[in-house]
């Protein structure tokens, strides 16, 4: 099939779009970007943005163009910006106004909700969703098939920015199949394990297990599953 682009897209050098892709009003695709089949890129997005850095203590940013690749089937909604090396397998939803930093990369299948922040060098593992306005900080991993409601918020430092970058800005390790309830934080330097549930408005301050039910300020185990 052909594909369809608006007279209104930037697109950069070295695009390479494959078949079936739509490109609405407005979009800036800067160069080097790779775009699957059956694509759709609502008005007003913006992939392949270069970080800019505010502040001398700030880390190193790059500013060589890095390779951005989108794979198939993937649907990036209005007002949706995606920067420098960011990976996203087939089958994702970037919902509208969702920011994902540079070098990121989601597994596939993967739902990113309205007005999320994904902080730079975040990888996130195949069949997870995160709804809206959840902010997910720098270096976070996150295992696959995770449930994030919406306001979720990770922390990658204890400096408070005060520091400016150091290589301990490391945000927390999550496996697989764990369920957040809205408004969650979870702090740095922590794991969490595989298919706990973390009740609304927790706050988890340490490392935990796996099969657990956790709630509370900060949060307690409140009972353990059976599996
Ligand atoms: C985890 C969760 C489901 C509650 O689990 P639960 O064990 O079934 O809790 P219950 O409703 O039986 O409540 C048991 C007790 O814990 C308290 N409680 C429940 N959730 C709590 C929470 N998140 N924080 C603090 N206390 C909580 C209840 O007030 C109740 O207190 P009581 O014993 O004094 O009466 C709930 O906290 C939660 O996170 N819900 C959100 C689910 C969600 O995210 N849905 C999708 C949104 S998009």
């Amino acid at each position: 099939m052909m594909n369809n682009i608006s007279k209104t897209a930037i697109i950069g050098k070295n695009v390479k779009l494959g078949d079936n892709v739509t490109i609405c009003n407005n979009v800036v695709i800067y160069d080097n970007v790779t775009i699957g089949d059956n694509v759709y890129i609502w008005d007003n997005v913006v992939i392949g943005k270069k970080p800019m850095g505010v502040s001398t203590n700030f880390r190193k940013l790059q500013q060589e163009d890095k390779p951005i690749i989108i794979g198939n089937n993937c649907v990036i909604a209005c007002g949706a910006i995606i920067y420098q090396n960011v990976k996203i397998g087939d089958n994702c939803l970037i919902s509208e106004h969702a920011i994902i930093r540079e070098d990121t990369e989601l597994k596939g299948d993967d739902i990113i909700g309205g007005g999320t922040l994904i902080q730079y060098g975040v990888t996130i593992g195949e069949r997870t969703r995160i709804l809206n306005n959840s902010i997910i900080s720098s270096k976070s991993k996150i295992g696959k098939e995770n449930f994030i409601s919406w306001g979720v918020s990770t922390v990658s430092d204890k400096h408070f920015g005060n520091d400016g970058y150091t290589e301990e800005t490391v945000g927390p390790v999550i496996g697989d199949n764990n369920s957040f309830g809205p408004n969650v934080t979870v702090l740095s330097n922590i794991s969490i394990g595989n298919n706990n549930t973390i009740g609304a408005c927790a706050l988890i301050s340490k490392t935990i297990g796996d099969n657990g039910v956790y709630y509370g300020v900060p949060a307690k185990l409140v009972k353990t599953k059976d599996v």
